[in-house]
């Protein structure tokens, strides 16, 4: 068995415990996304890569079978439904205790988990025959090292950087996927152009704004908070697309914005429930959980001050891209 050693990726994990502020009760935009690709898969031995803790990881997956069951029945081939063997991957970290224990009853599947980075290869190769991936591919191996270094014009000040590393995460998939095997990515893509402007009242700029003003207040240093990177890429359309096209690879068999229908106006309370469940691990861990609530409170008087409540889609689009192993 052959790994690549040389990779590793920093653990930065949604919030699987139980209650208001678990990634289970606040990933309703990243269900969307899932459910708005139903009916656009219809091809065994799976991997479902970033997985977390569920639901949204069981319904993609019984979206995934239903799509299969159905193909085989408009050909004509009902009693051929193979049985499936679905192995959940996300970082070491992840509860998986926690996933398994919430399994589907009446699944249809064999269920496995496989630890470990999707940056490196953790299937032997040509072994696989489906890959899917929802809203886990723009958190990258580790925060770039231009952005800690305090020299480079991209040294943090306050501000939420991102870079991206999806040349290994492509490598180690070709290597996994048998010939014809199909890999499905839901990303988020936002506009073209300076990513601070379009991220101006994004989530991310304001809790960067938040912290700040907790630092100016004396609450925080002021150190601490330039320190704070998330290992997190939005590319453009065009970016993920150049990537995609520079692997050899894999054919783009599908590439489609998904419109996703905002449900109606958020209000502020709400809408810092999804960057508390991704990010409370991270932010306790370098500024210490005593920080929370107020940090928290803090974001969701800004998000009304600055009136991002109704302001739709998180991001630009989201991305729903079939590659087929060549
Ligand atoms: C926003 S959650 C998405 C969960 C689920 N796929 C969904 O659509 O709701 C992102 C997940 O990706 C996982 N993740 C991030 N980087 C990873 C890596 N390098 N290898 C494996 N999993 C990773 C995180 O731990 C997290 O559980």
């Amino acid at each position: 068995m052959t790994q690549d050693k040389s990779i590793s990726a920093t653990a930065f994990l949604m919030n699987g415990r139980d209650g208001p502020y678990s990634y289970a009760e606040n990933s309703s935009y990243q269900r969307k996304a899932i459910e708005a690709t139903q009916g656009m898969i219809s091809k065994g031995l799976w991997r479902n890569l970033g997985c977390s803790v569920g639901p949204n990881t069981f319904i993609a997956i019984q979206n995934i079978i239903d799509g299969i069951k159905q193909k085989n029945k408009s050909q004509g081939h009902s009693s051929q439904i193979p049985e499936f063997q679905v192995f959940f991957n996300d970082q070491a970290l992840n509860d998986f205790n926690k996933l398994f224990m919430s399994l589907p009853p009446n699944r249809e599947y064999f269920a496995s988990a496989v630890p470990g980075s999707f940056y490196s290869h953790l299937f032997p190769k040509a072994s696989l025959h489906f890959v899917y991936s929802s809203s886990s591919i723009h958190w990258l191996s580790k925060v770039p090292k231009p952005v800690e270094d305090m020299n480079s014009p991209t040294f943090n000040k306050g501000r939420v950087h991102y870079g991206g590393d999806m040349e290994s995460f492509l490598s180690a998939r070709a290597e996994e996927l048998v010939s014809g095997g199909l890999m499905a990515l839901l990303v988020p893509t936002r506009k073209k152009g300076n990513l601070s402007t379009i991220l101006l009242h994004h989530p991310f700029d304001v809790l960067g704004c938040c912290l700040m003003d907790m630092a100016k207040k004396g609450l925080l240093d002021e150190e601490k908070v330039d320190s704070f990177n998330l290992p997190l890429y939005i590319p453009t359309l065009e970016e993920f697309e150049e990537a995609m096209k520079c692997n050899e690879h894999f054919s783009i068999e599908r590439f489609e914005l998904l419109g996703l229908k905002s449900s109606g106006e958020i209000v502020p309370e709400t809408l810092s429930m999804h960057p508390r469940a991704t990010m409370e691990g991270r932010i306790s861990e370098h500024f210490g959980s005593e920080i929370l609530n107020e940090l928290f409170d803090l974001f969701t008087k800004k998000a009304a001050e600055l009136g991002i409540c109704n302001s739709g889609n998180r991001f630009d689009a989201e991305l729903f891209v079939l590659l087929k192993r060549k």
